[in-house]
C-alpha cells in the first residue's frame, strides 16, 4: 500500500493522507494537546474498545470517548447537546483536539461540534466507511439534522487532516461498499472519466478483492472532491457539481425515509439525469448506456419502486439547488464536463421519472 497525501487548498489548506495505519498518522498530531475527544460510534467503539489508542505512547494526551448512536440517529440535537457537554465536561479548551472516527455521519457531527464549541477548534476526520473517506470527510461541510430534514442545521469548518485508512474498509458490508462507491461513479461522471475506465467491467467482487484498485478509485475521487472544493468552498457555483445525480436522489432518499443508503440514492439518481439528458439530445446513447453499465456492474440500483411524480417533484423543489419553483439539475455534456440545467418541460421530466420509477 503507497502512502498518498492529496493537499485541500480551502478556507485553509490541510493533507488528506491515503494508505494504512491511521494510529502512525494520527499520534504524532496529539502528542502536544493536552486532551483529545474521540467522538464514534457504539458499533465502532465496541468492536474496537480504546482503538488502541491507550496503549500508545503519546506524550500526556489525554482521550475523552463520546460515543454517540450509528447512522443518522447520531446527528440528532439531542447527540448534539450531549456532545458539547461531554467537551465542556471533560474542559477541553481552544487548544485540544476533537477527532471523528466513522462513517459520514460521525465525521459531519463531529465537524460540527469542533465548528462551534469554544466557537471552532481543531478537529482531525478518520473516516470508517468509503462514502465517508471520498465525500463527507473532505471539503469542510459539517452538520446535524432536525425532525425536518437532514442537515439543516450546519457549517463550514477544515479538518486539520483526514486520515484514510483502507483498512477499515474490509469490516464494511457489501451493501456499504457499494453505495460509497456511488460517490466514486459521481466523480468520474463530472470530472476524473479514468474513474469510469477502471470500473468497466469491474463487479462489486472484483473491486473488493483488488486492494490497488481500491486505493486508485479512492485517490482518484479525492482528488476530485480536493479539487473543487478548492476552487468554490462555500458552493457559490462550481462546488454544486458534487451534486450529480443528488437532485433525484435526494428525493428518493427522502421518500424511503432513508431506508436507502445515499449513495443507492445517488445511483438512481444518476440513472434519471442519464435518462433525462438523453432524451434532452445532451449526451450520446454511449455515455448513457454507461451510467447503467457500471452502477448495474457494481450492484447499485438503477429504478426505485416507490413514490408518485407529483410527491417526488415536490420534495425536488426543496432541493437546496432549487431556485423560485424551477427544478435545477446538474448536468454533463461529455464525461468529465459540467453544466446546469432548469426549465425542464414537465412532459419530459414524467417521461424521464417513468423510467427510473416504472
Ligand atoms: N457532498 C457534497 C459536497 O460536499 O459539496
Amino acid at each position: 500500500m503507497t502512502r498518498s497525501v492529496i493537499t485541500v487548498e480551502a478556507e485553509r489548506s490541510y493533507d488528506v493522507v491515503i494508505g494504512s495505519s491511521w494510529q502512525g498518522e494520527f499520534l504524532p498530531l496529539v502528542s502536544d494537546r493536552s486532551r483529545c475527544a474521540v467522538i464514534t460510534t457504539q458499533t465502532l467503539k465496541d468492536s474496537l474498545g480504546d482503538f488502541g489508542l491507550g496503549d500508545l505512547e503519546s506524550g500526556d494526551c489525554e482521550f475523552i470517548y463520546c460515543v454517540i448512536p450509528d447512522g443518522e440517529e447520531g446527528k440528532s440535537p439531542q447527540v448534539l447537546l450531549n456532545l458539547w457537554n461531554w467537551l465542556a465536561a471533560a474542559g477541553l479548551t481552544r487548544s485540544d483536539l476533537v477527532v471523528g472516527i466513522g462513517g459520514g455521519a460521525v465525521t459531519d457531527i463531529a465537524g460540527f461540534v469542533a465548528a462551534t464549541y469554544l466557537r471552532g477548534v481543531d478537529w482531525i476526520a478518520i473516516p470508517t466507511s468509503v462514502a465517508g473517506a471520498v465525500d463527507a470527510a473532505i471539503g469542510g461541510k459539517t452538520g446535524a439534522n432536525l425532525d425536518y430534514g437532514k442537515n439543516l442545521i450546519g457549517s463550514f469548518h477544515s479538518p486539520i487532516k483526514v486520515i484514510i485508512d483502507l483498512a477499515w474498509f474490509t469490516t464494511l458490508s457489501d451493501r456499504d461498499f457499494a453505495a460509497g462507491l456511488a460517490e466514486v461513479v459521481k466523480c468520474g461522471f463530472i470530472r476524473d472519466a479514468k474513474i469510469l475506465d477502471l470500473l468497466k467491467n469491474q463487479t462489486l467482487a472484483s473491486v473488493r478483492s483488488n486492494a490497488s484498485l481500491v486505493e486508485e478509485l479512492v485517490t482518484r475521487a479525492v482528488a476530485v472532491k480536493a479539487s473543487v472544493v478548492g476552487s468554490d468552498f462555500k458552493e457559490g457555483f462550481e462546488r454544486e457539481i458534487l451534486n450529480y445525480g443528488h437532485t433525484f436522489g435526494h428525493a428518493v432518499e427522502s421518500h424511503s425515509r432513508y431506508s436507502l443508503r445515499h449513495g443507492e440514492c445517488v445511483a438512481i439518481g444518476m440513472a434519471f439525469m442519464a435518462h433525462l439528458q438523453l432524451s434532452l439530445g445532451l449526451i450520446s446513447s454511449d455515455i448513457h448506456a454507461l451510467h447503467f453499465e457500471i452502477l448495474s456492474g457494481i450492484g447499485l440500483p438503477t429504478q426505485y419502486q416507490g413514490g408518485d411524480w407529483l410527491e417526488m417533484k415536490a420534495i425536488m423543489s426543496r432541493d437546496k439547488k432549487a431556485r423560485g419553483h424551477a427544478l435545477r439539475f446538474v448536468t454533463i455534456t461529455e464525461l468529465g464536463v459540467t453544466d446546469r440545467l432548469t426549465d425542464v418541460a414537465q412532459d419530459v421530466l414524467v417521461a424521464t421519472y417513468e423510467k427510473v420509477c416504472p
